[in-house]
């Protein structure tokens, strides 16, 4: 089976800082380090680097080759990754001493997916592969309606969040990746509990303290911790868990199995400075002594 990934590629350019920046503070880094990133990209990587055959759906400008180039070396298949007048998205990440991060983002081209584009790729798709989609990208409820119409098992992580783009997606979902925050926001807008919102599956990331899965078929509700690491940073740790809970799947783990070895991946992934090129493989996911 395959997982197909609508999702976005970045430039992203971290920035190394005592704290976070306060409204109108001027603040020089301690230190910049330039790399691949994206929801969407990290999570084509973490699915990679977990075992699976991962096709990404995207697009990048005319300065994003070496993001393209570096999807491939990771295993990535990006034959559906479109070159767009529009320069590549990119974001500006700060990271603080406490593991934190306060992210600014230019969509650019991972805006620009044409509606044949997309079309052309899902044909490809086979009933019972994994589509997964995120809120850095357009067609984002053209792809969950046509990936519920070709029999894919469709997933979307509501990040960043938008009340209004995860309920365009509703409908078609058979899985949901919330964080806490995003979890409250949306019983917020829509008046429902994870377990009324119509979708098979749903699963609340919980930071530090683990992550809940919500079975709507079974009414069941089980958590699963997370390993204690020092954090150095946080920044795609969600994405990391994301891609190694679709692997799991696409594997055909059970759902507690996969998301028991996705806590290990984002646990290992938060010891590390930067994102999608430090995306630990399954072998260190598996040797690795926490
Ligand atoms: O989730 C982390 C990602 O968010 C970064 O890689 C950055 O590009 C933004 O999309």
């Amino acid at each position: 089976m395959a997982i197909w990934n609508l999702g976005s590629i970045n430039a992203d350019m971290v920035y190394a800082l005592p704290h976070l920046p306060a409204p109108g503070e001027t603040l020089a880094a301690t230190d910049l380090q330039q790399f691949l990133g994206g929801k969407g990209a990290n999570m084509s990587v973490a699915a990679a680097r977990a075992g699976s055959h991962v096709c990404h759906i995207g697009a990048v400008g005319a300065d994003g080759v070496w993001a393209v180039d570096r999807l491939m070396e990771y295993g990535v298949d990006t034959r559906h990754i479109a070159e767009t007048v529009t320069p590549t998205g990119h974001a500006i990440i700060a990271v603080d001493r406490q593991a934190e991060n306060q992210i600014i983002l230019f969509p650019g081209a991972n805006r620009e997916i044409s509606t044949d584009q997309l079309g052309q790729a899902l044909t490809q798709a086979e009933s019972g592969d994994i589509l997964i989609l995120q809120n850095e990208t357009n067609m984002q409820a053209e792809a969950a309606k046509m990936g519920r119409d070709l029999g894919l098992r469709v997933c979307y992580a509501a990040a960043p969040f938008d009340a209004t783009a995860v309920q365009s997606v509703l409908p078609f979902l058979d899985l949901l990746f919330l964080n806490e925050v995003e979890a409250q926001q949306l019983q917020q807008a829509t008046g429902k509990t994870p377990m009324e919102l119509g979708v098979a599956d749903v699963i609340i990331t919980l930071g530090a303290k683990g992550a809940r899965h919500f079975c709507a078929e079974t009414g069941e509700i089980q958590d699963f911790p997370a390993h204690t690491v020092t954090a150095v940073d946080t920044t795609g740790a969600g994405d990391t868990f994301t891609g190694y809970v679709l692997s799991g799947l696409d594997r055909s783990l059970p759902m507690p199995q996969a998301m028991a070895l996705a806590a290990r991946a984002a646990a290992l992934m938060v010891t590390r400075p930067g994102t999608a090129d430090v995306i630990p493989d399954l072998k260190e996911v598996q040797e690795a002594s926490f």
